[in-house]
């Protein structure tokens, strides 16, 4: 072919995670262009779950309004019953999405965002929108085929699938953000650990007013214990909300091994029956689908100018519902590093650190979601079933848990607490808050990597060490509060002292002169640019008042003092040069 575009980016893929990454590059001013194989975006409703890191995301980028107007909000998330359907027996709830008083206390402290639940097919067209009108050229319909890397950039082969030519986009560097069946990946031959395919679903995606049946028990997923649902028998049929409580998505299990079911309208339409418990509702089918679950990482992401980001390098259960969500914050990573460095005021070793600081992250996500797909069956080894349950077993076990026999007592006590161990498949608060990355693009202080006082997986900690990410703390300015989050990022570093700090102010110009990169700084406290009303930066900054915070673009400590230094614009050069790869 012989037209050559050229961009600064080319992001393959307008997923989640690179429809997020052409949002934030167009929005650091980075010139991109985004490909999508297909003519729209998600044509289904996918990941809902967005959780607060992500909605920290969108806040960043100006699209938390937007992204609130068209989710579920937190409180209709949170019940999820488990039942033998919907119309049916009930066996136990369970609070999810940190709607326990205790677990909501603790959701509120982490986040000035809130976890709410947004179908991808609502949230896709919002980044799109977004990345479009801020600058990036979306391309649908245009598919990578192959590329190439020398030292100066990557060249791609791609082509325009409805007018069938073809044509090359040559770009400085190139994000492969194209799915769990990687072109990008696969190229590159970026080693993949795990295992695919370990079990099939069918989502069977409905409208149906289910109102009279949930509206007392609001909740975003419905667990059923039914016979011949999932794989071997021993599954559980799901009812998941999309929109409330009008349209739905009925998931039941297949076996692999058997091969891909051919489907009909007749099969969805038992199937939603079935999870429903009422054959006399009115039901129309949208769509009907079948995935495989994954759980496979990739133990590098990054070669030379090519890196991967979301389902591409990180693919498990939707256990937790962290796909989308890693698949944004990968991106998050990623883009402010891409902009300093194609600005000219990074060195490229920046990009170093995406590898070190996500590659982990991948492993830990498909750990924990494929930890939490093991929380399920003890829930069926309870009951005692044999492997293949028919109605009448299932019947007669789930009667039997109601006997006032020992035997059934200790039965009634293994089901309960199988059923209330499942709360580690939706309350990970830890998992989605605690990041702690060790890499050349954070700068240690010296203090121990001390262990978290609870659960890490659980539970949020806070702490301002580098590497963790900045905590939340209200702040006040013209008695209106404001999070500390919304003092940083926007691309942009920032250095938050108290009001004896004012020597940093001095030091941060002089540092941002001498660099080229600007740094925002921010006192708190007494008559500072904000006042400390609560108490909380001061109680929880962890520094003295002269001490200092320097925060990335990505909301994470990229190094602190805990103190006035002697020479402050030594200090803060020091540390900021080796996270800019430039000592
Ligand atoms: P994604 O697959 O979304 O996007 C890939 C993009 O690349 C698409 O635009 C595609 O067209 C494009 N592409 C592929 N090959 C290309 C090529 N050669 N050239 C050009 N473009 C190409 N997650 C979560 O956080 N919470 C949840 O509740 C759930 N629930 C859930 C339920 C179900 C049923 C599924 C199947 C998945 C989830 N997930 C989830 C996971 C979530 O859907 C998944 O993690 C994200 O879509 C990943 O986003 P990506 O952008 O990485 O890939």
């Amino acid at each position: 072919p012989a037209t050559t575009v050229e961009t600064e980016v080319l992001i393959v893929g307008a997923g989640p995670a690179g429809a997020a990454a052409a949002a934030l590059l167009s929005t650091y001013g980075i010139d991109n262009i985004v490909l999508n194989k297909y003519g729209s975006v998600s044509n289904s409703p996918r990941a809902h779950i967005t959780n607060q890191r992500t909605v920290e995301v969108f806040r960043d980028l100006g699209l938390e309004g937007e992204v609130i107007r068209q989710a579920t909000p937190q409180h209709l998330m949170g019940e999820h019953v488990y039942a033998t359907s919907l119309a049916g027996d009930e066996l136990g709830r369970l609070r999810t999405w940190y709607t326990h008083p205790h677990f909501k206390a603790e959701h509120d402290l982490a986040s000035p965002c809130s976890v709410c639940d947004l179908p991808q097919d609502l949230l896709e067209p919002i980044l799109v929108g977004a990345a479009s009108s801020r600058g990036s050229s979306v391309r649908f319909d245009t598919e990578l085929l192959t590329f190439t890397q020398d030292d100066d950039g990557v060249t791609a082969r791609v082509r325009d699938r409805l007018a069938g030519t073809e044509y090359h986009i040559r770009s400085k560097y190139l994000i492969g953000a194209d799915g769990g069946n990687s072109t990008v990946v696969k190229q590159l031959g970026l080693p993949l650990v795990g295992e695919m395919g370990s079990g099939g679903s069918i989502n069977v995606v409905f409208e149906a007013d289910l109102t009279r049946f949930v509206e007392h028990r609001p909740g975003d997923m419905y667990w059923f214990v039914q016979p011949g649902v999932g794989h071997g028998g021993g599954g559980i049929g799901v009812l998941r909300m999309v929109r409330p409580w009008a349209k739905w998505i009925g998931v039941w299990g297949y076996d692999v091994t058997a091969g891909t079911p051919s489907l009909t309208e007749a099969d969805g339409i038992r199937i939603a029956h079935q999870l429903i418990g009422d054959d006399s509702v009115p039901v129309k089918i949208e769509s009907m689908s079948t995935w495989a679950v994954n759980q496979v990482y990739a133990e590098d992401n990054t070669k030379g100018r090519v890196m991967c980001v979301g389902d591409a390098v990180h693919r498990h259960s939707p256990m937790n519902g962290l796909g989308s969500n890693t698949s944004i914050q990968d991106s998050y990573n990623l883009c402010w590093k891409l902009a300093l460095v194609l600005r000219g005021q990074a060195a490229p070793t920046l990009l170093d650190s995406y590898r070190e600081e996500r590659v982990p992250v991948g492993r830990q996500i498909v750990d924990r979601a494929s930890r939490s797909e093991g929380l399920m069956p003890p829930i069926f080894q309870a009951l005692n079933l044999p492997r293949t349950p028919d109605a009448q077993s299932m019947q007669n076990a789930l009667a039997a848990l109601s006997e006032p026999t020992t035997a059934a007592w200790e039965r009634r006590r293994a089901f309960d607490s199988a059923l209330q161990d499942t709360i580690m498949c939706f309350n990970t608060h830890g998992v989605e808050t605690n990041q702690n990355y060790r890499s050349n693009a954070v700068v240690p202080d010296g203090t121990p990597d001390s262990d978290a006082p609870r659960d890490e997986e659980l539970y949020h900690f806070a702490t301002t060490r580098p590497g963790r990410h900045l905590p939340h703390l209200w702040v006040t300015r013209d008695q209106q509060r404001v999070s500390t989050f919304d003092l940083c990022g926007k691309g942009g570093f920032s250095l938050l002292t108290g009001v004896s700090g004012g020597a940093w102010r001095d030091a941060a110009r002089e540092i941002s002169e001498r660099l080229g990169v600007p740094i925002r700084v921010h006192t708190i406290g007494h008559g500072g640019d904000y006042e400390d009303s609560y108490g909380d930066y001061a109680a929880q900054s962890e520094v003295e008042e002269d001490g200092a915070i320097l925060v990335r673009p990505d909301h994470i400590v990229g190094w602190r003092a805990a103190t006035l230094p002697a020479n402050p614009a030594a200090a803060l050069g020091d540390a900021l040069e080796q996270i800019l790869g430039l000592r």
